[in-house]
This record gives structure tokens, sequence and C-alpha cells, in this order.
């Protein structure tokens, strides 16, 4: 039996995830909903974990689930990311956060799908308000799904084979520097938090940070209070009062809200008004809401 766990902001994850789990005629769960119980068990011996690359890291909420996770050290795991730029070594650092709980990753595979988040500007002025979200080209689109069902039976092959060892990695060098140098807890941390528009301090390292991150988002008068944001979120980090949405500080920061709204109404700082808003394909909003 193999459970397979996933996490998604504008549904990329989820279309991995399921097709992960029709190949293996797995057990498919939202890992915001086990997060729901005070304990996550199974009786599969095989699990695997879906999830976005987030700054360069696995988001924080991968890092709640496993700690939550009963006997994990008795699980064969694997895990899946899917990225828009670079995997980095967001897999190779999960390995070593399951390593600290005396476990390990027996396989870990990346996907390029579109981008979801916004991107630095060209020009240095205005550097950080002005992170802009990636129009994603039609046709590179098609060429990356396809892409991915052409690598889905590679990975299909090496699960059912019981095989360990590889973990898709890149820029090794030069990510592992950053840890070396305590860089995405200090530099990276910094910048994002002044993208965001955060003004205060915070010991937390980056991984939790991004809880903060929803200092960035506001809504523009094209908000009709129809509450999808409320219901799109994972964490429930939203609540409507006065009809108008107020992001609660416990973000992951997965962009649904601001990708799901059907008046684009959400925006994140100065650089999403009257951009394209982004969601997979074969994904749909009821598909979102039940992924919590
Ligand atoms: C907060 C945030 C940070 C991101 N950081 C990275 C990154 O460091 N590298 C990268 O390649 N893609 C990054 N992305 C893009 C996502 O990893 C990518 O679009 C992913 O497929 C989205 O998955 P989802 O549709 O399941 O939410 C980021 C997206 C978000 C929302």
């Amino acid at each position: 039996m193999t459970d397979v766990f996933y996490f998604t902001g504008t549904g990329n994850s989820l279309a991995v995830a399921r097709d992960i789990c029709d190949e293996l005629n797995g057990r498919l769960s939202a890992i915001p909903a086990e997060l729901k119980q005070e304990t996550i068990a199974t009786e599969a011996e095989t699990i695997i974990i879906v999830f976005p690359v987030y700054n360069h890291i696995f988001p924080f909420i991968i890092r709640r689930f496993i700690n939550r996770f009963k006997d994990i050290v008795e699980k064969r795991i694997y895990a899946v990311c899917t990225f828009g730029d670079s995997p980095g070594i967001a897999l190779e650092l999960l390995d070593t956060a399951l390593k600290e709980m005396r476990t390990r990753l027996s396989g870990g595979f990346s996907v390029k799908m579109p981008y979801n988040y916004v991107t630095p500007p060209k020009s240095f002025k205005k550097f950080f308000g002005r992170f802009k979200l990636r129009e994603n080209d039609e046709k590179e689109q098609k060429r990356q799904f396809m892409a991915w069902k052409e690598k889905l039976p590679e990975i299909i092959k090496y699960i059912r084979g019981n095989e360990t060892g590889r973990i898709e990695r890149e820029y090794v060098l030069i990510e592992r520097l950053l840890d070396i140098l305590n860089l995405r807890d200090t530099l990276q941390k910094k910048t994002w938090l002044k993208i965001a528009g955060y003004r205060g301090k915070t010991d937390r390292p980056l991984i939790e940070a991004v809880q903060l991150f929803d200092y960035g988002f506001h809504t523009d008068d094209k908000c009709t209070s129809c509450g999808i944001c409320e219901k799109v979120c994972p964490v429930e980090n939203i609540s409507l009062e006065n009809s108008s949405p107020r992001w609660l500080h416990h973000c992951e920061q997965c962009f649904a809200c601001l990708q799901w709204c059907p008046e684009h109404a959400i925006q994140f700082r100065e650089g999403t008004k009257g951009l394209e808003r982004y969601h997979h394909p074969d994904i749909n909003l009821p598909d979102i809401i039940n992924s919590h």
C-alpha cells in the first residue's frame, strides 16, 4: 500500500500527486487536512510526499507534517517536488531533516512546472516593491506538462522497484554555500521580508519566517467579498472581517488566495495588478478547496 501526501497552492503539485497515485493505485491525502489531526499515521509501508519548492527550500508545512508523522522511521519515503526555475537542493534539505529524525529519503524527484510566484524586476530601481508575477507562456506550459508525462513512468518504475539513493538537485555548490554561510536565515530572509513589506524583526529561520510574508497582500476595489480566498487558504490564514479579507500571519505563502481570486482583486505589493493569474489547467476550484 502506498500513500501519496500532497501540498499545493495552484494545483501543479496536486496534478503530479494525482498522476503518481493513479499509477501506483495509492491513496491520495492532502497534507493540510492531515495536520488537523493530533498525530498522522498510516498502515502504508511507502509514503510519497509531493510539494512545491519555496525559496529554494521545502515549505514550512512539510516540516510540520514530517514532525507529526507517527512511526515515520518505519516508512519507505519518497518525495517529489515541483518547481518553476530550479529544484536547488530542496530535496536534499528534506533528506537532511529526515536524517535528524533517524530516517532518510529513499528517493527524490523534481518536476518543472509553471512558476506561480513573483520574481525580481530587471532594473534595480524600486527593487523591493516591484517583484512581479511571471507571465507563463502557453506553449512552454504545454511542453512542461508533456515532459512531466514522459518522466512519470521513470519515477513509477523506481518506486515500484524499491530503488533507493537518487535525489535530484541543481546548483549544489552554491546552495550548500548558502547554508554554510547561513545566508538563507540572514540575507535571503531579510530581503524577502522587505519585499513583503514587513517592517519588524524576527528570529525565525527563513522556512518559518515565510508566515509573515502575508504582510504583502492587500485587496483592491474589485473585491466582492465572495470569500473564495478564505476557502482556498490551506491553513486558515484568512478571515473575512467587515467583508474584507484579513491575513493572520501564519501564511504558507502558497499564493492560492491571489491566484484563485475570481476578480484578480488580491494583490501582492505593487507587482501583481493587471497581470494574468495562474492555476494548473486540470485542477479546479473545488479540488483546491478539498485540499485541506
Ligand atoms: C512562495 C513561493 C516561493 C517559490 N520559490 C521557488 C523557488 O525558490 N524556486 C523555484 O524554482 N520555484 C519557486 N516557486 C514556484 C513553485 O515552486 C512552482 O510554481 C510550483 O510548481 C507551484 O506548485 P503548486 O501549483 O502545487 O502550488 C515558488 C513559489 C512560491 C509560491
